[in-house]
């Protein structure tokens, strides 16, 4: 199911949810030297998926700006357990976004609403930054992460190529159909 890419987007920045973080979380900033701690996570999140590579492919161009825009969920004993970067894109649909890109927590603190708290820091950045709009690209499966960008205010881009099979598949996923927000039209 992974190959399909699904896009959703949010056409401005208002009133984004804020969600505080947990007692003991905390959130730090990207430093020098924090690739391989990103690409560790990464590997934590889904052992399939290439760190290096996606690291290289995503942020190379532009590493510096990782240090304003990329975070670290920190766990109460100091580990480093999950990240989002709030990143841009130049040209979507001839315009400049905001990009929520990355978002992932590992399975050992999954369930605790942090998602939520890692985008609320990720949007506040986006706007502080400028941003006048945000998307994010993910897959059909991962729906603990749509369900945290619907609440989010982000909805179905349904322009893409493979938007129509993607979200179908979406609906047909058990758990998906919370308040019906996943309907698209
Ligand atoms: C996506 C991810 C970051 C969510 O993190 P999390 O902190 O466990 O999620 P939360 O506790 O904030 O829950 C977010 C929503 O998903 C729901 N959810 C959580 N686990 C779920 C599960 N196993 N099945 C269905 N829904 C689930 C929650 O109920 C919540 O939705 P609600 O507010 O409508 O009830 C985490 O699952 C993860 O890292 N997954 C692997 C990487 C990934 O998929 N990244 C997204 C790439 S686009």
């Amino acid at each position: 199911m992974k190959h399909i890419r699904i896009v959703m987007v949010r056409e401005n920045m208002e009133d984004i949810p804020q969600y505080p973080l947990p007692e003991g979380y905390r959130v730090r900033l990207y430093r020098p030297g924090d690739k391989d701690t990103w690409v560790r996570l990464q590997w934590d999140f889904d052992s399939l998926v290439k760190g290096v590579e996606k690291f290289d492919k995503s942020f190379g161009y532009n590493l510096p700006a990782l240090e304003r825009r990329c975070f670290f969920l920190v766990a109460p004993d100091g580990q480093d357990v999950g990240t989002i970067t709030a990143w841009y894109s130049q040209n979507y649909h001839g315009q400049r976004w905001g990009r929520i890109h990355w978002l992932g927590i590992v399975p050992e603190h999954r369930g605790k609403r942090l998602s939520k708290s890692l985008m609320t820091v990720a949007m506040n950045c986006l706007k502080v930054a400028g941003h006048r709009r945000a998307m994010l690209g993910t897959h059909p499966d991962r729906i603990p992460a749509i369900r945290t960008y619907l609440d989010f205010g982000f909805s179905p881009d349904m322009t893409g190529r493979n938007a129509e099979q993607g979200w179908k598949m979406v609906r047909e996923t058990p758990l998906h159909n919370k308040n019906n927000q996943l309907t698209c039209n």
